[in-house]
């Protein structure tokens, strides 16, 4: 396997394409590995890995501690809303005292963007961030574009559009460093309010009008409407929003294409995206899900190498 030359995964935006192939290419192998009957190999023996989660998480957090679990790591788990955080220990206090266990390696999800940068200047430990707030998802968008590659066997030269709450959104972000840096044209659509005044300059397509972001693209990752981020109305109702910018199989159906459907997750069904499409042969969102294993354990397992 070969070598990567960042010490963590922080963002998209920090890393090069060779680093995205080359995790993609290790994530290959590992996809084989977790494929045979005995999933486990001994990549990780010795290495203890923290996942410290601030904030809510169902896949990350389980697809992370499985990747660990497939590479023979020894893992410890914290989760902020049963600790001394309730206290008032600090970020840096907590952390520091997991590591003085001897930690190798740090999963860290937080609601502040920039919380595991942060973190990396007062640490030693390799950190990789499971989810900065509105700003980051690194290892999501590394699967989110394995997908596409392994279902349309390339990812340059394809159309992709990620349509719904950009605004809020840290998997759009990272999905647009990652889809661009892999030579994909990438479209933005979502109610004006949705989406942030400095989309264009990162040099995306912006479109109001989900029926012609549907016509334009190859895959639609649908994006969830993240509530628990808005502090304000940004649309009158999710009725309304259902409405305008939901995707269901009529709509799929009035497309003279097949389209590739993706979503992170969790889906608010009935919002963002109909059962009649999340469930149908449109969609790789569990092939996502899966896919995601085989990334962390690449990423995890290329961290440690470059130690
Ligand atoms: N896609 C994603 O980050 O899901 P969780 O919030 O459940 O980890």
């Amino acid at each position: 396997m070969q070598s990567f030359s960042a010490r963590h995964l922080l963002g998209i935006k920090d890393i090069s394409s060779t680093d995205i192939e080359t995790i993609f290419e290790t994530a290959d192998n590992f996809k084989d590995v977790l494929n045979r009957p005995i999933k486990k190999v001994p990549s990780l023996r010795d290495i203890t890995i923290a996942n410290v989660f601030f904030e809510n998480s169902t896949r990350t957090r389980l697809s992370f501690e499985l990747a660990e679990k497939r590479l023979s790591a020894d893992t410890i788990n914290f989760s902020s809303s049963n600790s001394s955080v309730k206290k008032g220990e600090t970020l840096v206090d907590t952390v520091n005292n997991i590591l003085a266990m001897k930690v190798d390696m740090v999963v860290m999800r937080h609601s502040s963007p920039g919380a595991p940068h942060f973190l990396s200047r007062h640490i030693q430990a390799n950190i990789v961030n499971a989810g900065d707030g509105t700003h980051e998802h690194p290892t999501q968008a590394l699967l989110d574009a394995f997908s596409i590659r392994e279902k349309l066997g390339d990812v340059t030269g394809k159309k992709v559009a990620i349509i719904g709450d950009i605004l809020h959104s840290r998997v759009a972000l990272s999905n647009i460093f990652c889809l661009q840096k892999l030579g994909a044209e990438v479209m933005v659509c979502g109610p004006i309010t949705l989406l942030p005044k400095y989309i264009s300059s990162l040099g995306v397509k912006v479109e109001l009008d989900v029926k012609k972001a549907l016509e334009w693209c190859d895959v639609a990752n649908v994006l969830r409407i993240q509530l628990e981020r808005q502090q304000i109305k940004y649309f009158p109702s999710l009725r309304e929003y259902s409405l305008y910018y939901g995707i269901n199989k009529q709509l799929l159906d009035q497309l003279d294409k097949t389209i590739v459907i993706m979503h992170p997750g969790p889906i608010n069904r009935g919002v963002e995206l109909n059962s009649d499409v999340a469930d149908s042969e449109h969609s790789i969102i569990l092939q996502q899900v899966e896919n995601g294993v085989a990334i962390r354990m690449a990423v995890l397992y290329l961290l440690a190498s470059a130690k």
